[in-house]
């Protein structure tokens, strides 16, 4: 039977913070039976807490009963604990473990509640199925590394706080059940029971109210914000996840920026112990793309992608020629030191770009003994390879990979590549941090299928101004004042200078093809609001789940997430999505029609 805890029950210290100075103490512990050894008329139980473990240790001579009921103990079980701190004498010290010069030896023992066999063992770096680990997510919570990812992100959160309000900013919590927008990803839908056929949406950011309490004078507004986006997951997107969500009024690009790089650098000093050099680096976009085929490159290694479309604008071979001829680009990526890679290894790398829709992948190896073998060289006149080589300055160790399509194609392909081959290479060490800005994103986007212009970050961004002409004639070339800030090939967060001019943002909506009444029916109240005296402002949101695992060099933010979601988008806990009541569901005016 399990115990209720009296108010004589006063837990000492939490059980990873006993040292040799506790020795002859008087104490009271409480956690998980880590695991219970039994030594015939010597029992040791590891006492575990979000702290650590301590070691309890019980004879069958002076203490009989907690001897006992030691003896019942098993895995999971919670205890309280009195005894004497002392030594665990010269053999027996455990140097694996902070508190393993001391045990405690233990007077009184009490079974605060029982535990099942747990469905997998408590301990760090599981190798137990991930959705066995999410079902049980509790449990999986009990495991140290998991327990100390929560941890820290709460001291990125404390860290965050303290750095913007220090300098200004005031926290404003924003609704989280708002109007439906059309643009970006898929809304979140939330009936509404008193309008029948209306609903609210759950925000994709906090980004219109947060441009409103600039209206009203707010000034400086930080939020640690919940937003929620339906949207295909990935490794680094979450259906709901958590922004560092910033505006400033009377600001400029520069100022977000300044202020957002000293916010980093404390951060990584106060979390990492890390003198982060200030300024960042700094790419636009064009160059980005040109140098990395990405708009968040992977600064860590090099593997530059080299424009080779001239020299092979003619050559006999059709794959690269062809490609020039229809306007795309033929690129290659001088993988230093790849020559290493077998045929199988290529072949593979060959199946890899296909994902990314290319349609091959020529090759070039030049092995450290000087052999020389190539998919496309043959196709090749003499000057044609030996001007590629030269551009892509291929020595021998080295293997040439190259990609023709059309440009978008390429980028893309060859952009994912290069951190392929780096990851199989061993070459991206998580805790080495490359920070950089990406600047001057255009401010649309084409889409081929819709036939019509995107808004790239959202469409309350303000254009260049040297740009602004081409709004009208030339929506495709118009740069925005935009910026994202990349960590080692992550998007970490991304802000923009915001349209404080109604008819120019009237104008961004007829770019994105929205008609006056359409407009006016989404973003009226937002038109005439800024016909109200609005201060030019500008701002940026972090990802909080991504920013912490890049801190922590974890691939994956459902490990900084206490309850997330699978690729489905269910929490296999709780089980969510359900079906909703049949009652609630007519007091809502709502008729489902498919079901799972
Ligand atoms: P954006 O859409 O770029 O900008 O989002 C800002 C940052 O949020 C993170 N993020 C995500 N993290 C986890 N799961 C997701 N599904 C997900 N989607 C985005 C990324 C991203 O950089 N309102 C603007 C910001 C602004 O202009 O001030 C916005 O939301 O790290
Ligand atoms: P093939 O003549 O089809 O055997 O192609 C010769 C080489 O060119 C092979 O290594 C193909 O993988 C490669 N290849 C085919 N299409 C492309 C492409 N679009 N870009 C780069 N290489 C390609």
């Amino acid at each position: 039977m399990a115990s209720l805890l009296t108010k004589y029950d006063k837990r000492t210290k939490y059980c990873g913070q006993f040292s040799a100075s506790d020795i002859g103490a008087e104490v009271c512990v409480m956690g998980w039976c880590q695991r219970q050894r039994d030594l015939g008329g010597l029992i040791f139980i590891d006492l575990r807490d979000r702290t650590g473990i301590v070691q309890l240790a019980f004879d069958n001579t002076d203490y009989k009963e907690a001897y006992d009921t030691a003896f019942t103990v098993r895995s999971e079980f919670v205890l309280c604990a009195k005894g004497t701190v002392r030594s665990r004498g010269e053999g027996a010290i455990n140097k694996n473990i902070p508190t393993g010069e001391i045990e405690i030896y233990v007077r009184e023992l009490k079974i605060l509640s029982e535990a099942l066999t747990p469905p997998f063992a408590i301990v760090e770096k599981s190798d137990v199925k991930p959705e066995l680990r999410l079902k049980y997510r509790y449990l999986d919570l009990r495991r140290p590394d998991l327990q100390n990812n929560i941890i820290a992100r709460s001291k990125v959160v404390k860290i965050t706080r303290d750095f913007f309000a220090e300098n200004g900013f005031i926290d404003i919590e924003t609704p989280n059940l708002i109007k439906p927008t059309p643009e970006g990803a898929r809304d979140y839908l939330v009936p509404s029971r008193v309008h029948p056929g209306k609903f609210y949406a759950l925000p994709q950011s906090p980004q219109l109210y947060k441009q409103m309490l600039m209206l009203s004078g707010f000034d400086r507004y930080i939020q640690i914000a919940r937003c929620y986006r339906d949207e295909d997951l990935r490794a680094d997107r979450q259906p709901e996840f958590t922004q560092i969500d910033e505006e400033m009024s009377f600001a400029t690009q520069e100022d977000v920026i300044e202020t957002n790089e000293r916010f980093l650098q404390r951060v990584f000093k106060e979390f990492l112990n890390i003198d982060l050099p200030l300024p960042l680096p700094r790419m636009s976009y064009a160059e980005a793309m040109e140098r990395y085929g990405s708009d968040k490159p992977d600064l860590r290694f090099g593997f530059e992608l080299k424009n080779i479309s001239d020299i092979v604008a003619n050559c006999e071979f059709k794959v690269f020629s062809g490609a020039v001829e229809m306007g795309g680009s033929v690129r290659a990526i001088n993988i230093t030191g790849g020559a290493g890679f077998s045929r199988k290894e290529i072949d593979s790398l060959v199946e890899y770009v296909k994902t990314y829709k290319a349609k091959g992948l020529a090759w070039y190896k030049h092995a450290i003994d000087g052999t020389v073998s190539s998919s496309y060289a043959k196709f090749l006149s003499d000057e044609e390879n030996a001007a590629i080589l030269e551009r892509t300055e291929v020595k021998a160790g080295d293997l040439l990979l190259i990609v023709a399509d059309k440009n978008s194609v390429v980028f893309d392909s060859l952009g994912a590549l290069r951190r392929e081959v780096a990851s199989r290479m061993g070459l991206l060490d998580p805790h080495d941090y490359k920070l950089l800005w990406v600047t001057e994103f255009p401010l649309l986007e084409y889409d081929e299928e819709d036939g019509r212009f995107y808004a790239k970050h959202h469409p309350f961004t303000m254009p260049m101004e040297e740009d602004m002409p081409y709004l009208d004639t030339d929506p495709g070339r118009v740069r925005a004042i935009a910026y994202d800030i990349v960590i080692n090939g992550t998007e970490a967060g991304g802000g923009s200078v915001r349209l404080h001019i109604p008819e120019i943002q009237q104008k961004m909506f007829s770019v994105l093809g929205m008609s006056k009444e359409e407009y006016e029916l989404k973003f009226g109240f937002m038109l005439e609001a800024y016909r109200y005296g609005a201060p030019p402002h500008a701002g940026l949101a972090f990802g909080l789940d991504r920013l912490v695992a890049l801190l922590l060099g974890i691939e994956d933010i459902r490990d900084v997430i206490a309850f997330p979601k699978v690729q489905n988008a269910s929490e296999l806990m709780s089980g969510c999505p359900a079906f909703a009541d049949g009652k609630a569901l007519d007091e809502l005016g709502i008729k489902v029609t498919e079901e799972e």
